[in-house]
């Protein structure tokens, strides 16, 4: 790529435990500055849905890393949002299944499951400037990031955005071993800004965000 051609892309992250809202704010400041939106967590529950097809036991880590080497995982860009498919398959809707959220925790704690989806993850900034959401956005995938942002809300509140979406996640356990894995858990990134969202309706936590990425230096 020759100088000309190099463009100055920049990453919003934005972390958060389970239900926090923290999608539906990627997706409003996504749409607002005109960015892509990159969901990761789609991305770790699509290789949890490949090990409950392929009858891989989650709960083995060689097992999973050894499926990894056997699969082909594509990622890319669809109407601003990202999209993944394993072996060309869209796993749709069955991303969000109780049997994948009862195994997506174990899944992303697999270091060869971290190590190739980080690495896709970065990728997306060589094409356009992004914001993206997980749980080690700003710690581990974009730690140079001035644009960090921590969603938070209570456990409550969080049980009852699921049940109104017509899900069953048990966010609680997944919080608890998403935050105690050893490797790159959800923690608040250096420098990010945390919103709590228990009290506040999406508009009022977009408008916050802005105000944060504002004091950060991004030019609205
Ligand atoms: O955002 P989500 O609830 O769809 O994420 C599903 C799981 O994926 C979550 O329980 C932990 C894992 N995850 C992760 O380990 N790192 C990320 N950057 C995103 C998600």
């Amino acid at each position: 790529m020759s100088e000309l051609n190099k463009k100055n892309f920049y990453a919003i992250a934005i972390d958060g435990p389970a239900a926090s809202g923290k999608s539906t704010v990627a997706r409003r400041l996504a749409e607002r500055l005109g960015l892509i939106m990159i969901n990761t967590g789609a991305m770790y529950r699509a290789i949890a849905w490949a090990s409950l097809k392929k009858n891989v036991d989650a709960s083995n880590p060689e097992a999973v890393a050894t499926m990894l080497r056997q699969i082909i995982v594509s990622c890319g860009v669809s109407d601003g949002q990202s999209t993944i498919l394993i072996d060309g398959i869209d796993p749709g809707r069955a991303l969000r299944e109780d049997q994948v959220n009862a195994r997506v925790s174990q899944v992303a704690a697999v270091p060869e499951v971290r190590q190739l989806l980080v690495e896709k993850q970065r990728a997306f900034l060589k094409w356009d400037s992004l914001v993206m959401e997980g749980r080690d956005i700003g710690s581990v995938v974009f730690p140079d990031t001035p644009y960090k942002l921590y969603i938070d809300a209570s456990e409550e509140v969080r049980l009852a955005r699921r049940s109104a979406e017509g899900l069953t996640d048990v966010v609680s356990k997944r919080d608890e071993e998403d935050s105690k894995r050893e490797n790159s858990p959800l923690i608040v990134a250096e420098g990010a800004a945390v919103i709590d969202s228990s009290e506040m309706n999406i508009d009022e936590v977009v408008e916050a965000a802005l105000v944060e990425l504002q004091k950060r230096g991004l030019v609205l």
